[in-house]
């Protein structure tokens, strides 16, 4: 078996056109859908992912606004700008762009995003509601990308058998509710460091999601014959053959593509859908404002 292709750049241009006209309405009653996106620091990846959450925004006619900050700015200044922009009735989206440099309390600083103004779905409030099995609200962004492409696929996921590897606030922990939550029905583990057995937990996988950032760490004999494969890894690897000595790598070894039905490519997986929830957020909370 060779793995076909699950493409994220195409399914995030659906997702997005379909947000078109609903941008379109807001327009047409005043409204402007505005992201605000902080930024703290010089970290190169962190830049990247913020031009392309901002061409994003670009591409649709939605509002964005880049605050970037020194990495050694005050709690007191960053505050009082996530204040301001809680209050401030033009802007429909903050984003604090994740990881904040590791002196900051980065959790501490999510909590005080207005809760209908956190698109990134990590505000306490907003995950609580996903504990509580509600989904209709706002949702972390990589992991409703990562379910909206498996169902624009046709993978069934109710009663599938769902390996999460990695247990993080962004992707693995909500992810794993998401997928167990009732609609998506899936039967869910979470394995990380600590597990033992880890490739035979994986080979039983229907779905198989790897975000841990080590790249290459699954293997095709960790993946069952048959099996769909996200992969939600971002890691430069050093790579002579580039004029910028690295060139990016998944989690997922290449070899996968044996045993796998379906795999997500790195870039162009996760990646777009990412951009495309983070969208479809910011519209949804100009429309519920
Ligand atoms: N860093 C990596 N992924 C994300 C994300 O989805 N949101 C934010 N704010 N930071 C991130």
């Amino acid at each position: 078996m060779v793995a076909e292709r699950l493409d994220g750049k195409a399914c995030a241009a659906e997702v997005e056109s379909s947000l078109v006209p609903r941008i379109m309405a807001l327009k047409s009653k005043g409204v402007e859908p505005h992201l605000a996106v902080i930024i703290v620091g010089e970290d190169p990846a962190s830049k990247v992912y913020v031009t392309a959450k901002q061409t994003g925004c670009e591409r649709l006619g939605i509002k964005s606004t880049k605050y970037s900050l020194p990495a050694d700015v005050g709690k007191e200044e960053l505050i009082t700008l996530i204040q301001t922009l809680n209050a401030d009735i033009n802007v429909h989206g903050i984003l604090i762009q994740s990881p904040l440099p590791s002196v900051m309390d980065e959790i501490g600083l999510t909590e005080l995003v207005e809760p209908n103004k956190d698109v990134d779905g990590f505000h306490p409030h907003n995950l609580g509601r996903l504990v509580q099995g509600r989904t209709d609200g706002l949702l972390p962004c990589t992991p409703s990308g990562i379910i909206r492409m498996l169902e624009w696929a046709g993978v069934k996921l109710a009663g599938a058998r769902a390996v999460v590897i990695g247990r993080s606030r962004i992707v693995g922990i909500p992810l794993s509710l998401m997928l167990a939550a009732r609609g998506y029905d899936a039967t869910v583990s979470i394995v990380h460091s600590k597990t033992e057995d880890i490739d035979s937990i994986c080979r039983d996988a229907d779905v198989l999601v790897a975000a841990v950032g080590r790249p290459g760490l699954v293997k095709a004999d960790w993946v069952k014959q048959g099996a769909v494969v996200i992969d939600v890894g971002v890691n430069r690897v050093l790579d002579s053959n580039k004029e910028k000595g690295w060139s990016l790598a998944g989690d997922v070894d290449p070899g996968v593509s044996e045993n796998a039905s379906l795999l997500s490519p790195v870039p162009g997986g996760v990646g777009p859908m990412t951009i495309a929830m983070l969208m479809t957020n910011t519209v949804f909370a100009a429309e519920q404002y």
